[in-house]
């Protein structure tokens, strides 16, 4: 049985320069493949919004879809260690709303820890929610949630006056008590400088190749999200034409009354197709 990874065990890679697989998932087979795969780290995204649900953007992501998804994946990967991510509007009105939510996907999910998109000036959110206990992983540079303010799905940091601005919120979020970091679409040249100045466990989707782990999206991962790819995205798989194709096949065969053949078919047991004449008859 996979052996369960508990914060710790990820201060204890940083330190020996241990490298953490990480992956979202949504649902429970893809949970369960994470976990056959030997994923260190689980993320429930909102990125869910784009991925399973077809919104434009994870605005509209609310609590209730997170937490379903988390259960799902809880269940699909009991070894993994799995983070909630708080969608938009659980935690931007107060300290006492976020610390609600946060306590949400603990208790109704099952989750090791959660995530939340900001830096310097959600610092208090994050107080909030160390102060009731829960495990917590900051999210800086490109934060899909405010993209509308950073002109869209854009890196960020690739100015020296942006790289400070990525920079002080690393600070800010080490600081304030946060266990994890994810750095989302920032140079690795500023990545490196941010791994190696914090003690905490730092990771990237998009930041390059020096932090203490990569993150990745199942669904561009295994080329199954369509409407577009970050310039990071490696597809790994192509499972859009693997399930396009066997769906063309299924459709092909049933128009031409190829499908079902028959091993297919469940037949009456013994004995019984004699009488079923006799039933039909009752019915002529
Ligand atoms: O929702 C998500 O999957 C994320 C990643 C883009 C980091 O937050």
């Amino acid at each position: 049985m996979k052996k369960k990874l508990m914060i710790h065990d990820f201060y204890r890679m940083k330190k020996d320069k241990k490298l953490v697989t990480w992956l979202t998932s949504y649902d429970f087979p893809t949970a369960q493949f994470a976990e056959a795969a030997d994923m260190d780290m689980i993320l429930v995204g909102d990125s869910l919004g784009m991925c399973v649900y077809g919104y434009e953007g994870t605005v509209p992501v609310t609590m209730d879809q997170c937490i379903v998804h988390c259960e799902a994946v809880r269940r699909g990967a009991p070894n993994t260690f799995v983070i909630g991510d708080m969608p938009f509007m659980s935690y931007q009105l107060s300290d006492e709303d976020a610390v609600a939510n946060a306590g949400r996907f603990l208790k109704e999910a099952g989750v090791d820890a959660i995530k939340l998109e900001g830096g310097v000036r959600i610092i208090s959110r994050i107080k909030a929610i160390l102060d009731a206990g829960i495990v917590v992983c900051g999210h800086i540079g490109l934060t899909p949630q405010s993209s509308g303010q950073l002109g869209g799905h854009k890196a960020q940091g690739r100015t020296v006056e942006s790289a400070r601005m990525v920079i002080d919120d690393a600070l800010a979020i080490e600081k304030a008590g946060a266990q994890l970091l994810l750095l989302e679409a920032i140079p690795p040249e500023v990545a490196d400088f941010i791994t190696r100045k914090l003690s905490i466990p730092v990771y990237s989707i998009g930041a390059g190749p020096l932090c203490d782990g990569q993150l990745l999206i199942v669904s561009d991962l295994i080329g199954q999200f369509q409407a577009f790819t970050p310039k990071f995205v490696k597809k790994y798989a192509n499972v859009a034409e693997v399930i396009t194709n066997a769906m063309k096949e299924y459709v092909k065969e049933v128009r031409a009354n190829a499908f079902p053949t028959d091993e297919y078919c469940y037949h009456m047991l013994k004995g019984e197709g004699e009488k079923l004449q006799e039933l039909v008859k009752e019915y002529e």
